[in-house]
């Protein structure tokens, strides 16, 4: 089968740092679920932020479904793309969980009603009926995540991609949000050094440290290999 992602010689650096991402090769089918793991600073977020087109680089290629990433095709690419990012207070911005998870569905010119009915829908999905009018600022934060997530997932993107979804989260609200993330279809990339959360989400798993694959395989492979995850600071 083809790759549904296709990250060809890869490097990126920050206009202030160093190279952040060094000549990164991934292949992603339709339908994988992979995690990225790998110690703070390793590039992780980086890598992701290139999957929307959030940050495009300078050097290498990166190819979702066939399309070259480029600045002339953003919007295409983000609407295959949805991104949830590590911090919900970055993504949820309006006055209403309603307007919030409405913003991206107004955005693409979807009619009222279904925006109401897919709004209701996925809010009892996630537990959350009745949330509507609240402000997402007010919210705990495993609310906000689901309200992120929601207000992504509304859009049908094909590829689902998650940054440190569990950081931070109690237990339970932790347990709830794996559960959630479980059960959506598609193609993942889930971004963490939560192993038992990548454990339980993804079927392959990519190590990186300092902007660089140091392995790639089967997940419980990759998590069995003790030595391996010690030298990159994930045990
Ligand atoms: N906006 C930025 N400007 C400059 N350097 C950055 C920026 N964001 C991240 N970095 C640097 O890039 C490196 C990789 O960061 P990041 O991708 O956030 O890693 P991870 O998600 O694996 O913790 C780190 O050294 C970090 O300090
Ligand atoms: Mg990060």
């Amino acid at each position: 089968m083809s790759s549904l992602i296709t990250i060809k010689d890869l490097s990126f650096k920050y206009p202030d740092s160093d190279l952040v991402l060094e000549g990164i090769n991934l292949d992603i089918k339709k339908g994988d679920s992979v995690g990225i793991i790998g110690p703070n600073g390793a590039g992780k977020s980086t890598l992701l932020l290139h999957l929307n087109a959030t940050l495009i680089g300078k050097t290498g290629e990166i190819t979702i479904d066939g399309i070259s990433i480029n600045r002339h095709n953003l919007k295409t690419i983000r609407q295959k793309v949805g991104m949830v990012f590590q911090n919900p207070d970055d993504q949820l911005f309006m006055a209403t969980v309603f307007d919030d998870i409405a913003f991206g569905l107004l955005n693409v010119g979807i009619e009222e009603l279904q925006i109401k009915e897919r709004i209701t829908s996925i809010l009892a999905h996630f537990g959350l009926s009745g949330f509507e009018g609240k402000s997402p600022h007010h919210l705990s934060l495993g609310e906000k995540k689901k309200i992120a997530l929601a207000g992504i997932l509304v859009m049908n993107p094909e590829i689902l991609v998650l940054d440190e979804p569990t950081i931070s989260l109690d237990p339970r609200a932790r347990r709830e949000f794996i559960e959630l993330i479980h059960n959506i279809p598609g193609t993942k990339i889930i971004a963490g050094h939560d192993l038992d959360m990548i454990q339980k989400l993804t079927q392959r798993t990519v190590i990186m440290n300092k902007g660089k694959i140091i392995a790639h395989g089967p997940t419980q492979e990759i998590i069995q290999n003790q030595q391996l995850l010690f030298a990159n600071r994930l045990i």
